[in-house]
C-alpha cells in the first residue's frame, strides 16, 4: 500500500504533532510503502520571506530524519525537487471546477480570517492533488481539516479519468480515530496558534519552563488528587507504559505529593524520551550537507516513480507531439 504525506514546513514542533502525526507516519514504515514530502511550495501560501522558507525547509528535513523517518526504506524529499508535480498540477487545473474550489472550507476560512487571498491559496487543493496523484497514492493519512483536500484530489483524477481512461490512481483519506487529541499546557488542544505548546526539541531549562505553567487544580499537597482530569497526567501519560502508568495514578491517590512534583517528573519523562532523537538532530544539524544527499537521493526515487505517471499524462493530453 502507498501511503503518501505532506508536511508544511512550519517551525517548531511539538508533542501534539508528534503523537497526533508523526509516531504513527514512523511506526507504519514497518508495513506500508511511505512517501513523504516537505511541501515547501504549499508553505508559499503563506510565507514570503525566501530566507525563512530555506531555513524551514532544513529544520523540518532534519527534525523528520531525527524522530526516524527512514530514507533507506521510506520516500523522503522536498516537493520543489520533483519539479514535475508543477506540471501535473497545470494539467489538472483543466480538470478543476471554479465551484469545488470555492467550496473548500481551508480556503473560506482563511479567507474569514482575513488572510490575504493570492490566487495559491485558492488553488492550493489542485497542487496538492497533483502531490498525490503523481506519485500513485493510494492511502493519504490527514487530520479532520484535510479530508476536504483530499476528496478535492479525488474528484479530480476522477474527471481526468472519465476523460482519458484509467490512468490516475483515485486515492483514499484515512484518519487515525486512535489518535487522541494531546492536550497543551492550558488544557485546550495543543496547537501553535494557542500558544499552548511543548515542544520536542526546546532546551532543557525552557521546557520546565512551560511545564510548570501547565494549568492544574488547586488541592493541597497532602491531599489525595484526581489524575483522570489532570493536565500533567494526560500529557505524561503519552509517554508511559502500563505499569508506569498504574504506578503514577497510584502517587496521585496516595495524597503527599503536590503538582510541582508531577510536573517535574513530566519534564524528567520527556526529557529522557527525546534524548535518542535529540541526539540524532544535533548530529543532522552539523550535518547539512548529509541531509542536503539524503533529500536529493529520495527526490531520485520520487521521481522515477512519477515519470511514467507523467510521461502517460503528457502522452493522452496531446503535450507529447
Ligand atoms: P498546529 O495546530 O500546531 O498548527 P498542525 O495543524 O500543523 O498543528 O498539525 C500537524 C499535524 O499534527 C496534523 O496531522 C495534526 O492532526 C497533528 N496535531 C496537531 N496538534 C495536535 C494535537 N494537539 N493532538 C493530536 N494531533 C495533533
Ligand atoms: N495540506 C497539507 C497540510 O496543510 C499538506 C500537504 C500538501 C499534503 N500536499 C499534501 C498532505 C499531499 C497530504 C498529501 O497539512
Amino acid at each position: 500500500m502507498r501511503v503518501l504525506t505532506g508536511i508544511q514546513p512550519s517551525g517548531d514542533l511539538h508533542i501534539g504533532n508528534y503523537f497526533g502525526s508523526i509516531k504513527p507516519m514512523i511506526e507504519s514504515q514497518e508495513e506500508h510503502e511511505v512517501f513523504a514530502f516537505i511541501a515547501n511550495y504549499h508553505a508559499m501560501t503563506s510565507l514570503d520571506d525566501g530566507g525563512r522558507l530555506s531555513h524551514l525547509t532544513m529544520q523540518a528535513a532534519t527534525d523528520f530524519l531525527a524522530l526516524g523517518m527512514n530514507p533507506a526504506k521510506s520516500t523522503f524529499w522536498v516537493q520543489s525537487d520533483v519539479k514535475e508535480v508543477l506540471e501535473l498540477y497545470w494539467v489538472l487545473s483543466s480538470f478543476t471546477p471554479m465551484g469545488l474550489l470555492e467550496r473548500a472550507h481551508s480556503y473560506k476560512d482563511k479567507v474569514a480570517k482575513g488572510i490575504a487571498s493570492n490566487h495559491n491559496l485558492f488553488s492550493y487543493p489542485v497542487l496538492m492533488a497533483a502531490d498525490i496523484v503523481l506519485f500513485g497514492s493510494q492511502i493519504i493519512p490527514v487530520g479532520k481539516d484535510q479530508i476536504q483536500h483530499v476528496e478535492i484530489a479525488r474528484d479530480i483524477a476522477l474527471k481526468f479519468n472519465n476523460r482519458y481512461g484509467d490512468i490516475l490512481t483515485l486515492p483514499e483519506f484515512r484518519v487515525d480515530e486512535n489518535v487522541a487529541t494531546v492536550p497543551g499546557t492550558d488544557g485546550q488542544k495543543m496547537s501553535k496558534s494557542y500558544g499552548n505548546t511543548i515542544t520536542i526539541f526546546g532546551e532543557e531549562k525552557a521546557q520546565l519552563k512551560t511545564i510548570k505553567k501547565i494549568v492544574t487544580e488547586l488541592v493541597g499537597m497532602e491531599e489525595p488528587k484526581e489524575y483522570a482530569n489532570c493536565n500533567v497526567y494526560n500529557i505524561v501519560k503519552l509517554f508511559l507504559d502500563e505499569n508506569e502508568r498504574v504506578a503514577l495514578q497510584e502517587r496521585y491517590t496516595r495524597g503527599g505529593e503536590g503538582h510541582g512534583h508531577f510536573k517535574l517528573y513530566l519534564a524528567d519523562v520527556l526529557w529522557e524520551y527525546f534524548r535518542p532523537f535529540r541526539e540524532r538532530r544535533a548530529y543532522y544539524e552539523s550535518h547539512p550537507d548529509e541531509v542536503r544527499d539524503i533529500l536529493k537521493s529520495g527526490a531520485d526515487k520520487a521521481r522515477a516513480v512519477a515519470q511514467p505517471i507523467i510521461e502517460k499524462v503528457r502522452s493522452v493530453t496531446g503535450i507529447t507531439y
